[in-house]
């Protein structure tokens, strides 16, 4: 595809790589493609990274109509850069896009844009071990018209931000609360679409929490508030009992993209891992009985992240005596390695520039 690229003419320079944080700087280019129906994708550019104009009936102000991605370029051990699984953030904004009635991407032509962005960028990408270039597509509604229905009318962009590792101290297992009242989403509702509403709605339950001393909240199911869906913004696992288990994926649910990969890195070690549902009573039993051995959070920004106490109701629980476990480490490492280049990648995982 042809992209029309005009370079800033008022280069920045790369920040500190010990000073960097999580989507706080960006780089000195943007990429924008329009949308109309009956004329599909066009005008693909790279333009200088500025501030948007958008008609005060634009859509995505109004319905919320917005759909995003987010994925990193990784620093290779051997100076080169690589992306971790790129088509399967494509087929999920496609999917993503599908239920929130926005127009589809020709998943060849998006790797190519994330391809060449990267590659126009790539002094941004940091070198130093756990950090990358976070790279954030994402597509709006943009009818200039108050009228509800699918639009007509769209635009994608993609941005990216230096990123500092995660882990600026170490992995720290974390504090979470099971979260009672609110839900993050329903069965039926837009669980497993990546939109910008389904993360505004549970901002609310992450403050209260937050406010208690919790990092996070442990989601339950929308309908019965009874089966165990995410962490935060990531999805979770845990080892009962020598079983790895991690909720299903019923629809209200993101399926995350180091899920997965978890899921098959856990096979490949020997690991029984079960996708089933999880009530909360089981989970309680669990950590009552002392048969939850390890419990963790997983998604692009943190890779895994440890969970080390779980509050539910007035009880606090402490989680493999309060520190990282011997899978999560295993998984912490092994992805860890295969993203920067340190590991063979026997999965055909890697992708790069
Ligand atoms: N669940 C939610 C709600 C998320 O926002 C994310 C992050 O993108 C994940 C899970 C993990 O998905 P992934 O591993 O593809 O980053
Ligand atoms: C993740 O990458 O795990 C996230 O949850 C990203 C978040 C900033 C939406």
């Amino acid at each position: 595809m042809e992209i029309k690229i005009t370079k800033t003419t008022t280069p920045s320079v790369m920040p500190a790589e010990d000073k960097l944080g999580f989507g706080k700087v960006f780089t000195d280019h943007m990429f924008v493609m329009d949308y109309e129906e009956g004329k599909g994708w066009f005008d693909a550019r790279i333009v200088p990274f500025g501030r948007i104009s958008l008609h005060p009936a634009s859509t995505v102000l109004h319905y919320g109509a917005e759909i995003f991605e987010g994925l990193k370029a990784y620093r290779r051990a051997d100076g080169g850069v690589q992306l971790f699984r790129p088509m399967e953030n494509i087929r999920r904004m496609n999917n993503s896009a599908e239920r929130m009635s926005l127009p589809l991407l020709d998943e060849q032509d998006a790797l190519e844009i994330l391809t060449k962005f990267v590659q126009l960028e790539e002094r941004f990408v940091p070198k130093s071990f756990g950090t990358s270039l976070y790279l954030r597509p994402f597509m709006f509604g943009n009818d200039e018209s108050l009228g509800v229905h699918a639009v007509k009318r769209a635009t994608f962009m993609l941005i990216a931000s230096p990123s500092g590792s995660y882990y600026a101290e170490g992995i720290n297992p974390v504090k979470i609360m099971i979260e009672s009242e609110d839900v993050r989403t329903v069965r039926g509702g837009t669980g497993y679409a990546k939109c910008g509403g389904n993360y505004a709605a549970s901002t609310r339950a992450g403050e209260r929490a937050s406010k208690k001393g919790y990092s996070q909240v442990l989601w339950l199911d929308g309908v019965e508030r009874k089966y165990i869906e995410e962490v935060g913004a990531m999805n979770v696992m845990f080892k009962i009992d020598g079983e790895i288990v991690t909720p299903m994926l019923t629809g209200s649910i993101l399926p995350g993209i180091t899920r997965k990969s978890c899921i098959e890195v856990l096979k490949k070690m020997g690991y029984t891992v079960s996708e089933r549902l999880l009530s909360v009573d089981e989970l309680v039993s669990a950590l009552e009985s002392g048969k939850l051995e390890e419990a963790w959070g997983c998604g692009t920004a943190a890779v895994v992240s440890p969970i080390g106490k779980l509050a539910y109701g007035d009880k606090e629980y402490v989680v493999s005596g309060g520190q990282i476990g011997e899978v999560t480490q295993k998984l912490y490492d092994t992805l860890t390695g295969i993203q920067w280049g340190k590991l063979e990648d026997t999965f055909g995982w890697v992708y790069k520039i």
